[in-house]
């Protein structure tokens, strides 16, 4: 935001130079006027009038050159500031959208939008002139000191309503600004979610929530907008009163042999030139407001943006240590404590019931949210304090919500960039989707991700495309949040395939999952609840802890359904103690926490313990 203020200055200061001369060269009329009444009219003289006539047509011509050249100059503001601004303001949303504690502020761009038409609009060029203000009413006071106090007192009074209208409109127009940010938001997702609402019967209510914000929105707006109305009817009247009064105290003036007609004309003009700015701020104060809550609202977006330093560090093997992690949002542990490490090339299964802190903790992995407490480190380097670009390109990512962009299948693929066609093809093939994609109408061209006439695809296939985009180029460390939650027995065959390939290209793999069947290919499994690891090891171990049984590795070709092993195997097993402590809700230390457990079977015994038979469990785990 400072690099952005002062580049505007820049701007700011020139144009406020061309104001000054614009400011002067106005004075062109009435100076004219003042010299024909007081000069030709009582000289008769003819080459003067030629002359002044002169004079004030070259005046005329400076004075248009000098506003096309401001208003040019503040279109160019206008387009700098989106440059400087749009850009860094898009990636910012994007990093506050991911972030733990979102700020829910999606019109960043729109906010970019609003300062650049102001900035370069007519609003802008009565602030530019109202400094002149004092000096118009100084050269009146020159012409006669009566006629200058009453224009001074015109110019105090029509400022006195500006003052009114700020006070009466302000706190209306910044509420109804944000209402309808929040209705524009409700709207964006009433349309992501318009198959639940359509189908359920939920328009009815959809549309009166909206109508409720709406209607909030255009009765602060009508409030503000009314107020706004009747003091700007009253400063209009108000000014032509003033011209009246001029005119009328002038005239008894010059009756009073104190001044002459021009003078009256030329001190009518000049306090008219006195009124305008103050008369067009405020009939632009409602985009002044809003230009002013824009900045605002990206002054504080822009703070929070802090540019990470590019370690400058070597290409990563996938060595992956979590040390101590712990994450805690309104006191609230999310994750605590969680130690384990994989070399490069092993995979993990990431299991546990339904918000055990399995996303969470790969979005930590991953360097989207930072660790409270302790690590992750990918050979050796804190993963949330690398240059997240560099980071990027060794990092891939199933995430459990997947949605593609707008573009072809091969832009989805290349992650927006450059499409290498061969990598794109190689990251299909090892996600077994090239066959799939050569059938779509475009193969690798088709369009897709809702734009109009874009190909619908599939949950599973939608799914699969992300799998290859996580694969693309040469990814050391990949994460598949539920990778298999929507695929088919093919599609499963296909991503253990999938991370057999990875295993070989030693690439460090971690799968979330709530399907046992996908852990037939997995080297360790991690078991989450709470937040916290209940278990961490080789599968065999977690599994003999968990259920006394290892399932048999199967043939990646034909793989079977897993859960039906521990299943039918549980229902002769010996019962399983698990003692699980539930998250916590008060981190008054989060140091502390860290001591508090150490990773794998390490979790303290609690008041709630969960005593289970190992089928029990593990369908409390799996499920
Ligand atoms: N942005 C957030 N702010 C606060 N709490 C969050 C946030 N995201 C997730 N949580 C909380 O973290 C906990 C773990 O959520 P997470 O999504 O990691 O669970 P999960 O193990 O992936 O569950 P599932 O299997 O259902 O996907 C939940 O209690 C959830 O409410
Ligand atoms: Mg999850």
């Amino acid at each position: 935001m400072l690099k952005f203020i002062r580049k505007w200055l820049k701007y700011f200061l020139f144009a406020a130079l061309f104001s000054l001369f614009i400011n002067i060269l106005a004075l062109t009329f009435p100076v004219y006027m003042l010299a024909i009444y007081d000069r030709v009219l009582s000289s008769y003289s003819m080459p003067t009038l030629m002359t002044i006539t002169v004079a004030a047509i070259f005046a005329l011509v400076v004075n248009a050159m000098l506003v096309f050249l401001r208003s040019r100059l503040l279109v160019m503001a206008g387009v700098d500031i989106d440059h400087t601004l749009a850009s860094p303001v898009f990636a910012e949303m994007l990093k506050d959208s991911c972030s733990l504690q979102k700020s829910g502020y999606s019109a960043g761009l729109r906010d970019v939008n609003i300062l650049r038409n102001y900035l370069g609009g007519n609003a802008i060029f009565a602030l530019f002139d109202m400094p002149w203000v004092p000096i118009y009413l100084l050269f009146v006071f020159m012409v006669h000191p009566i006629l200058g106090m009453i224009s001074t007192g015109g110019v105090f009074l029509v400022f006195l309503l500006g003052i009114t209208q700020e006070l009466l409109t302000r706190k209306r127009l910044e509420k109804a600004n944000s209402i309808n940010a929040g209705a524009g938001n409700f709207t964006t997702l009433c349309l992501r979610n318009s198959e639940s609402i359509g189908s359920m019967g939920m328009l009815e209510a959809a549309q009166d929530r909206w109508s409720t914000l709406n209607d909030e929105v255009i009765a602060l707006q009508t409030r503000a907008s009314n107020a706004a109305g009747f003091l700007q009817a009253i400063s209009q009247s108000f000014r032509m009163g003033m011209q009246v009064i001029i005119y009328g105290v002038g005239a008894w003036l010059t009756l009073k042999n104190q001044c002459t007609a021009g003078v009256m004309i030329a001190a009518s003009i000049i306090m008219g030139r006195a009124l305008a700015p103050v008369d067009q701020a405020m009939a632009t104060w409602k985009q002044t407001l809003e230009a002013r809550s824009a900045y605002n609202r990206l002054k504080e977006l822009m703070k929070k943006a802090t540019p990470k330093q590019g370690m400058g560090l070597p290409d990563p093997t996938g060595k992956l240590d979590v040390e101590g992690v712990t994450l805690a949002v309104n006191g609230t542990y999310l994750l605590r404590n969680i130690t384990f490490a994989l070399a490069p090339g092993e995979v993990m299964g990431l299991i546990g019931p339904s918000a055990a802190g399995k996303t969470t903790l790969s979005r930590v992995l991953l360097g989207i949210w930072p660790s409270m407490g302790g690590k992750v480190r990918l050979d050796g380097a804190d993963v949330y304090q690398w240059d997240q670009g560099h980071l990027g390109q060794f990092i891939g990512y199933l995430p459990q919500d997947v949605e593609l962009f707008p573009g072809t299948v091969a832009q989805n693929i290349a992650r927006l960039g450059d499409v290498d066609s061969d990598e794109v093809i190689k990251a299909a093939k090892k996600a077994g989707l090239h066959e799939m994609i050569l059938h779509l109408p475009n193969g690798y061209d088709t369009m897709v991700g809702g734009v109009p006439g874009s190909m619908v695809l599939s949950g599973g296939q939608r799914q699969r495309v992300a799998l290859a985009r996580a694969l693309y180029g040469s990814p050391r460390l990949v994460v598949l949040d539920e990778p298999n939650s929507n695929l088919d027995e093919a599609g499963e065959r296909a991503l253990m395939q999938t991370i057999a390939l990875l295993k070989q290209e030693k690439v460090t793999t971690i799968i979330v999952t709530h399907k046992p069947s996908i852990l037939i290919s997995v080297d360790k499994v991690m078991v989450m609840q709470y937040g916290q690891v209940a278990r961490f090891g080789t599968r065999q171990e977690v599994f003999q802890a968990l259920a006394g049984q290892v399932p048999q590795a199967q043939p990646i070709q034909q793989p079977q359904p897993v859960v039906q092993q521990p299943h039918s195997a549980v229902q002769a097993q010996q019962p399983h103690q698990a003692t699980l402590k539930p998250r916590q809700t008060d981190v008054q230390n989060p140091q502390s926490a860290n001591s508090a457990a150490q990773g794998g079977d390490q979790i303290q015994p609690a008041n709630s313990t969960i005593t289970t038979t190992g089928a029990n469990l593990n369908k409390r785990i799996l499920n």
